[in-house]
């Protein structure tokens, strides 16, 4: 990551710390591992694979990524305690490029509500956390939380005397997505004039999206000199969000002339890591999100259209092919072979190992069976959704009967990976409520449905359908999905997923309200 081009932006990914912490968008960790490497691949230059004090899990995960994942800086949240340190130091310690991210909130709102603390002991706190942070490692970040809502005077004086203590990355987080463009310009000129030792480090934004201006506060963060940009694939994260990647990335991209800032991000795999990580959290892309949508590159109007056949820069400020949207209408079927599917994979820009190929190529042909004609859609959703059944139940049949005016039922046959078999049967408004009960009877676990919907993956009669299915349990949203051309299939599916990801975040269980924000208490514990 050491550029020494003075226009390099730094892309820190927070997709799995900031990202995963907001309601639904929790990930297993095997899929935390999925999407590093995904990350990885995209060119981030610092992950921040999440918050290891958090719970047992968390840590694991950070840890696993930081063993398997090469590239990117590996990076653990901590808050200025020397429990979260430490935790955040074992976690990314196996990682060659290594960092610790240490935060506090600064601004009067959070010292007096939320903190307590008076701003001698927010400094007193900032430096000890950033010394002990940066006598077990090199890397040591700091943000400010709540910075944009911070006195200026009191921020440049915390800001000197942590870049004093060691910290070399010192990030100015809008936390609440409150400031705007202009003014986040002059915290960072202001910054500039006021800080002691500020040419010694990397200055950092990071921007939340409550009033929808996450990306352009950014950009004007860059512009007034930050070096390093966090944000999320998709923008997924706390509340409406946080900048998002594809976009920033592509903002610096197509107009370079402006900014005059480049990045290392490879951006013909933006398209294809947005696909992973929506499928994996469940967030959906809306159909006209910047990048990435559905829409972005689509042309409906006459007039459009006709400007395009002209020349597609009249109304085309960017290639699909450069964001790594490459769908076409081709269509595959029955008689298509190995080959075939596996150069269609790969112009859709995944990359897939010989056993996962192999597998998912014995899908396809059970698909092609069922279906007249398969599209990128199904191809897709077939490539991002293997590996995802570990189980630890898998269904290995479920029959359903229906009569209109009498009560539906269903009866499953499960499998856990410990050997146990178990075949339940239940009754209830309807086919996919009937299956629901018996999974939950079967499995014992028993959920508060949150929301349940049925959705085709691509055109045509006989589309596949996805099912999404959202339970609350302990106070935690779960979320599962699954396809098929028989949409109880997915449904059921889909549902016992939501159970498999309780039971097996259960063991790491997070509490139910993840203390990121320090209280006094954690804080004034002895760093
Ligand atoms: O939004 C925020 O302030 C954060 C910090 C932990 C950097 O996420
Ligand atoms: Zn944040």
């Amino acid at each position: 990551m050491a550029s020494h081009d003075p226009n390099r932006v730094i892309i820190f990914d927070t997709t799995l710390r900031d990202g995963e912490q907001s309601p639904g968008c929790s990930m297993t960790p095997p899929e935390k591992l999925r999407v590093a490497k995904a990350l990885a691949d995209l060119g981030v230059d610092v992950i921040e694979a999440g918050f290891p004090a958090a719970s047992r899990g968390d840590w694991e995960s950070v840890q696993a990524i930081a063993r398997e994942v090469r590239g990117p800086v590996i990076c653990g949240l901590a808050r200025c305690n020397r429990d979260d340190i430490e935790k955040a130091h074992g976690a990314v310690k196996d990682a060659p490029r290594h960092r610790i991210h240490v935060f506090l909130a600064t601004s009067a709102i959070h010292r007096e509500h939320k903190l307590n603390m008076a701003k001698s002991e927010i400094l007193k706190a900032a430096v000890e956390g950033v010394r002990l942070a940066r006598s077990l490692v090199e890397d040591v970040e700091f943000s400010p939380e709540d910075a944009s809502r911070t006195e200026l005077e009191f921020l440049a004086e915390v800001v000197s005397a942590v870049i004093e203590a060691g910290a070399s990355t010192i990030n100015i987080p809008d936390t609440v997505g409150y400031t705007t463009p202009q003014e986040f310009t002059e915290v960072f000129q202001y910054l500039k004039r006021h800080v002691r030792g500020i040419e010694r480090v990397v200055l950092s934004v990071h921007c939340h999206n409550d009033l929808g201006m996450a990306v352009a506060n950014s950009l004007s963060a860059a512009l007034a000199g930050a070096r390093q940009i966090e944000c999320t694939i998709n923008g997924i994260g706390e509340r409406a969000g946080n900048c998002s990647l594809e976009e920033v990335v592509m903002a610096l991209k197509t107009r370079e002339s402006l900014y005059g800032l480049n990045t290392g991000i490879h951006t013909t795999r933006l398209y294809p890591t947005s696909r992973l990580v929506s499928t994996i959290t469940g967030m959906m892309v809306p159909r006209n999100k910047a990048i990435v949508g559905e829409n972005a590159f689509a042309h409906e109007s006459g007039i459009h259209q006709h400007g395009m056949l002209k020349h597609h820069s009249t109304y085309e400020i960017m290639r699909p092919q450069d964001v790594g949207l490459s769908r076409t209408h081709l269509v595959l079927g029955k008689h298509s072979g190995r080959h075939a599917f596996r150069d269609r994979v790969r112009e859709l820009g995944y990359e897939l190992g010989e056993a996962e190929l192999n597998r998912a190529f014995e899908e396809f042909k059970a698909l092609a069976d069922k279906k007249k004609e398969l599209f990128d859609g199904d191809i897709e959703a077939l490539v991002l959704r293997a590996g995802g059944d570990g189980g630890p139940w898998h269904i290995d049949a479920l029959w359903t009967s229906a009569t209109s005016g009498a009560a539906a039922s269903a009866v499953v046959r499960l499998r856990h990976n410990d050997g146990r078999a178990v075949e339940q049967g239940a009754t209830g408004d309807g086919p996919i409520d009937a299956a629901f009960k018996a999974i939950e009877t079967a499995t014992g676990l028993a959920v508060k449905l949150h929301s349940f919907e049925v959705r085709s993956v691509t055109e045509g009669e006989d589309a596949q359908g996805e099912a999404i299915v959202n339970v609350v349990h302990n106070e935690r949203s779960y979320r599962g999905a699954s396809i098929s051309t028989n949409i109880i299939e997915s449904s059921a599916h889909a549902f016992l997923e939501v159970i498999n990801r309780i039971l097996s975040t259960r063991s790491g269980a997070r509490p139910a309200h993840a203390q990121l924000s320090a209280d006094a208490a954690t804080v004034r514990a002895a760093v």
